[in-house]
């Protein structure tokens, strides 16, 4: 077992936290709000019929946005209530529960792996704080060769930029590419923002 993240730990003390987030995005999409900007970004780094993970794909915008454009996609989530709202408002992907943390993709009958992965939304900040390492470790492990990881969350939610980029050096990656947003706008040292464009490296080389 490990450490329950901190989206679930709110969860706890909020029961309805999930409703919440499920019927705000819902209301977002009813009123014709763009949903779709991180996932425009990894279909035009996609080869057509790409592997793609959503990792902490919450209720399946940005799963079913590349499901929509042709992609192999699964989006893996922790909290139930999320996927149960996934399946039902962008089917298309393959959608399981669970911590990306534990992630074994081969163990549920997954076996090849991504050629992208995506994490929009905040997600590294919301896994809890003693399993991040372990998160992007299970990440790098589920990349193909070469495979890549854009990884995007903003300052000032307890996870400093360096560290962040630290830990992922240790997990396998190295970076290609670092951005202040996901309309590719470029990183610099005041950004409040970072989407981190990862390429799994081979350990050794
Ligand atoms: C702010 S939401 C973003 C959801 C989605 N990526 C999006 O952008 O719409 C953060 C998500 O991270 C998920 N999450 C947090 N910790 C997780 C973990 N350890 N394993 C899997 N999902 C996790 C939450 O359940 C939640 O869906």
């Amino acid at each position: 077992m490990v450490e329950q993240s901190l989206w679930m730990q709110k969860v706890a003390a909020d029961p309805g936290h999930s409703r919440w987030y499920i019927e705000r995005f819902r209301e977002m999409a009813r009123t014709g709000n763009d949903l779709a900007g991180e996932a425009r970004l990894i279909d035009a780094m996609a080869s057509r019929g790409a592997r793609i993970l959503d990792a902490g794909c919450g209720p399946g915008r940005v799963a079913g946005f590349l499901a929509t454009a042709g992609h192999d996609v699964v989006g893996v989530d922790v909290d139930p209530e999320l996927i149960e709202a996934a399946e039902a408002d962008y089917p298309g992907p393959r959608y399981l529960v669970g911590d990306l943390a534990e992630l074994d993709l081969p163990a549920r009958g997954i076996s090849d792996p991504f050629d992208l992965i995506v994490s929009a939304g905040n997600v590294m900040t919301f896994v809890a704080p003693s399993t991040r390492v372990t998160v992007l470790r299970r990440l790098r492990a589920h990349c193909a060769d070469n495979g890549r990881a854009v990884i995007g969350f903003g300052a000032d939610r307890d996870y400093e930029f360096g560290q962040f980029l630290s830990d992922a050096a240790s997990a396998g990656f190295a970076v290609d590419l670092l951005l202040a947003t996901w309309d590719l706008r470029p990183f610099t040292e005041d950004s409040d923002f970072l989407v981190a464009v990862l390429r799994s490296v081979q350990f050794g080389n």
